[in-house]
């Protein structure tokens, strides 16, 4: 135990080592590693089932593993009744992260196997979540359109069956890709905000969605997944490529942040922004996506030219985002459905350290005041 005098307040946990992990490494110097493998080595190679069943089971499947573990999700995505009602019935003007944070909380009611905090339970349960969540964000979306979500189809893989029941008509195959690259390179990335979340409510032995219902509460913020809603709301608020200098300067000039811009741990590049960014010219045949893609280039330009920041994850993946088709509330949404995998992993493992996340704080207010009865006050 560190004497109270010798310790010290870490403001914002900066680089503080809260625990060990073997699930992601996040290197400063722009590398990223699930289970020691490069993302660079992985995207693109890999469909977001195989890294969903790296991260939870801390190895890569064999062809047989991964075909049962992609049914096993296709045949868990669908929600108990009372969601789908619960969805239908939520004020329209509600952000989908509010619906999702609640219905996420709710589908503890109905989890098949109760108070069973086994470890096969809990890995099954991992599976349930992976698949659920993506089945929540497409019902919020259908169910505003007051449309119904089609059944997931067997044959299809779990992302190209998300994509098929967000939309309501079958993907292409350069669709279902994007998807997979986008949501691999979402689905973990060590401590943060709303991982670290997840673990500290795993660490006082709450159930997983406890944790995931902290989490998605986490991630919500624009600081963190938020942020990608907010660089779309900057995209479509420069009405021309040629007004981009002027918008950016401003905020600049302001002291204000740009959104999508920034890492707490990077002091290189997002090793994820050069995949999202080649996303995005892949699609840039689109008009919408070209003109995007052309502001999104200068902007990266003027802010890494005056203060030296790169984008992260969510600067090109709002344009990702866009050009699938999906409306930009959803971009978070899209975000918590690739990374409930790193979460539920985060809190299988944190399970399996069994100590309490507790900090201490220091105390910086006042002592032995004098009491004063509330009719003298
Ligand atoms: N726009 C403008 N300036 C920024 C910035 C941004 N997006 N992000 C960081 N900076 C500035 C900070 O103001 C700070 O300037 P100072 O030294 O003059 O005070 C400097 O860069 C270093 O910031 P840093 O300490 O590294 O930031 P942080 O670790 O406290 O915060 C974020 C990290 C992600 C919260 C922050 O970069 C941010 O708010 N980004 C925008 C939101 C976002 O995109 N979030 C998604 C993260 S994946």
């Amino acid at each position: 135990m560190i004497k109270e005098s010798d310790r010290v307040v870490v403001r914002g946990l900066r680089d503080v080592e809260a625990a060990e992990t073997r699930i992601s490494y996040v290197d400063f110097n722009g590398f990223l590693y699930y289970l020691g493998y490069n993302i660079d080595d992985l995207v693109g190679r890999v469909t977001y089932a195989e890294v969903a069943y790296l991260l939870v089971h801390k190895r890569l499947p064999t062809q047989r593993e991964l075909d049962n573990f992609r049914s096993e999700l296709v045949s868990d995505m669908k929600l108990p009744d009372p969601i789908v009602d619960s969805i239908k019935h939520t004020p329209k003007h509600c952000h989908p992260m509010h619906i999702l944070r609640t219905e996420v909380s709710r589908l503890a009611e109905y989890d098949p196997e109760g108070n069973d905090f086994s470890e096969a339970a809990n890995l099954r349960r991992a599976a349930r979540l992976i698949a659920q969540v993506p089945v929540i964000v497409a019902t919020i979306h259908r169910s505003r359109l007051n449309k119904t979500v089609p059944e997931p189809k067997s044959e299809f893989g779990f992302s190209e069956n998300y994509l098929y029941m967000f939309k309501g008509a079958i993907p292409d195959e350069s669709e279902t890709n994007v998807l997979h690259r986008y949501m691999s390179l979402h689905a973990d990335h060590g401590f943060n905000a709303s991982t670290f979340a997840a673990r500290v409510t795993a660490s006082t032995n709450s159930d997983m969605y406890s944790a995931v219902t902290s989490a998605i509460g986490t991630l919500k913020g624009p600081l963190h997944g938020g942020a990608s809603e907010k660089v779309m709301e900057m995209l479509d608020d420069i009405n021309l490529e040629e007004e981009v200098e002027e918008y950016v300067n401003g905020l600049l000039d302001d002291q204000k942040k740009i959104m999508g811009f920034g890492h707490r741990v990077y002091r290189a590049q997002d090793p994820r922004t050069k995949h999202l960014r080649g996303i995005v010219e892949d699609l840039s045949h689109r008009d919408r996506t070209l003109d995007l893609y052309n502001k999104c280039i200068k902007i990266e330009e003027i802010v890494y030219g005056r203060r030296k920041i790169y984008p992260n994850v969510d600067f090109y993946a709002a344009v990702a985002m866009d050009a699938l088709g999906v409306p930009k509330e959803f971009f978070t949404p899209f975000f918590a459905s690739s990374r409930i995998s790193g979460w539920v992993a985060h809190v299988i493992e944190q399970y399996e350290d069994a100590v309490l996340l507790r900090p201490a704080s220091k105390y910086v207010g006042e002592f032995n005041r004098t009491f004063v009865s509330i009719e003298n006050r």
